[in-house]
């Protein structure tokens, strides 16, 4: 078992990123190997550039690109953390989408429309706010959110979404509050993987 954890958070003291420690730290005490990818610490390129294009159309993939993607197929479990910026990602982590998801490696295009590649994994979305849920649910698109980064991205390349946890009035909470947060995140990934397990012991 692997777990891909994505993180997209420029500081260390963040909840997002104390999220990641968490994280990491529960699956690395259930045995589960870890490898965390901080898009800032990693100083990732985000931008899809005409010779990224250019070269993976000759079936070439850049270095980078690659070393992600190798990442990824080798995950069983995705994991993204990220704080919601202008109703979606901060600019790295879309481009992270932009240039490691390709064409070949992430979906292929059939005859009936385009085929996720990335099958067999599980995502859980992880999304930090300044503003409160009922803010978004009001506004009619807490919704959107939800198909926009889980579906539109994960479901497109095959990956089931398990779960998108959502943190409001981040900024405010206190220490209390976001540990509580941290805590129920760590037993939804409980309540989710066991589910499986008891899936897979009836399959059987
Ligand atoms: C550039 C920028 C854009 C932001 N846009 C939004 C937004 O659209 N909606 C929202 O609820 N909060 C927005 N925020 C607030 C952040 O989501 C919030 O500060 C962040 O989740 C804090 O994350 P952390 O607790 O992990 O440090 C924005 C913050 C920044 C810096």
């Amino acid at each position: 078992m692997q777990h891909l954890i994505i993180s997209a958070h420029p500081n260390q003291g963040s909840f997002s990123n104390s999220l990641v420690d968490a994280l990491k730290k529960d699956s690395e005490h259930n045995d589960v190997k870890v490898v965390v990818r901080n898009l800032y610490d990693l100083d990732f390129n985000p931008v899809l550039s005409s010779a990224d294009l250019a070269q993976i159309k000759n079936g070439e993939t850049p270095a980078d690109i690659a070393k992600e993607q190798k990442l990824l197929g080798e995950a069983d479990i995705i994991s993204l953390v990220y704080p919601l910026w202008w109703g979606s990602f901060p600019a790295v982590l879309k481009g992270y989408f932009d240039r490691v998801l390709t064409n070949g490696f992430a979906f292929k295009v059939t005859p009936n429309g385009a085929e996720g590649l990335l099958k067999g994994k599980k995502a859980f979305l992880h999304t930090s706010m300044g503003n409160s849920v009922e803010e978004y649910e009001n506004k009619g698109i807490l919704k959107a959110f939800r198909q926009i980064h889980g579906q539109e991205v994960f479901g497109f390349v095959g990956v089931e979404v398990a779960g998108h946890l959502f943190y409001p009035r981040i900024s405010e909470s206190s220490p209390e509050m976001k540990e509580k947060y941290i805590e129920e995140a760590l037993g939804f990934y409980k309540t989710v993987m066991l589910d499986e397990e008891v899936v897979d012991i009836v399959a059987k």
